[in-house]
């Protein structure tokens, strides 16, 4: 699987990824029960959703659910596993009609049946879409993805289909969950907290990080330009110089 070969318009990430948290928080804040606030969260990522491709992204890829998740609650581990199945059942006709990719990333094997039968069928419906990639990250875990393409090239060496040699960096991106995907240019995380918790480690190698000060519940198209025109501010180097070095070291040489 490829990503859509048309580029995001200058200055506008091609991909970007969003850590979805404060859900609690929002909830905490007006004295309702945290599911209210996954309810609530739900919206937001319709909205996000929206403003990405209004905006010239080409990708998007949503944290709402991590490996680590688990360990909370029985009954909101079981109202989110719910709000994703509500949202591919009511929302995947829409984007498809709007030409949108369905992709999931994360360990399905951690999930019942259903689930994957459903994950499954929403990416065989909208394989063929090229408008936008839409990458719902469900049961994820960077740590554990890394250790599964580690896992499936250490059995290819194995099985003398490859030698260790061959594994290098563009190998391992090979076996992610996000083959295929370009890299995320910007990572938006919500409700203040500073951390990635093992979302997208390998992939975000050079993403610009970006944290806004408010919950998931309250994120709009207005969090989405403000997040996209600090990008558009940042200078990435990627291990170069920039313009401005790169042109004294010129003139001094
Ligand atoms: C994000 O909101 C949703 C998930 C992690 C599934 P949280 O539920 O983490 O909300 P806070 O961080 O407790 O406020
Ligand atoms: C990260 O948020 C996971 C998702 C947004 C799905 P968490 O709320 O689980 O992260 P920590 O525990 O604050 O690091
Ligand atoms: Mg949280």
């Amino acid at each position: 699987m490829t990503a859509p070969d048309e580029a995001a318009p200058a200055g506008v990430p091609r991909h970007v990824g969003v850590i979805m948290d404060g859900n609690g928080r929002w909830a905490a804040a007006r004295g309702l029960p945290r599911f209210e606030g996954h309810r609530r969260g739900l919206e937001a990522l319709r909205r996000a959703v929206r403003a990405a491709q209004e905006l010239g992204v080409r990708c998007l890829t949503v944290y709402s659910f991590s490996s680590e998740n688990w360990s909370r609650p029985q009954e909101e581990v079981a109202f989110l596993l719910g709000l994703l199945e509500r949202f591919v059942r009511n929302d995947l006709a829409e984007l498809h009609r709007a030409g949108v990719r369905v992709r999931v990333i994360g360990d399905r094997d951690g999930l019942v049946p259903e689930i994957r039968a459903l994950l499954e069928d929403a990416e065989q419906l909208t394989r063929g879409n090229d408008r936008f990639d839409l990458v719902v990250a469900f049961n994820y875990g960077a740590r554990q993805e890394i250790a599964r393409a580690a896992r499936r090239l250490a059995e290819r060496v194995a099985a003398g289909e490859i030698p260790a040699s061959a594994i290098d960096a563009d190998a391992v991106a090979g076996e992610l969950d996000t083959a295929g995907l370009p890299d995320p240019d910007l990572i938006i995380r919500t409700s203040g907290e500073q951390r990635l918790s093992n979302f997208l480690l390998w992939q975000a190698a050079y993403a610009e990080l970006v944290f806004l000060p408010l919950n998931w519940p309250d994120f709009d198209r207005a969090a989405m330009e403000a997040a996209l025109a600090e990008y558009a501010r940042r200078e990435r180097r990627f291990g170069g110089l920039g313009p401005e070095a790169a042109r004294a070291a010129r003139n001094a040489s």
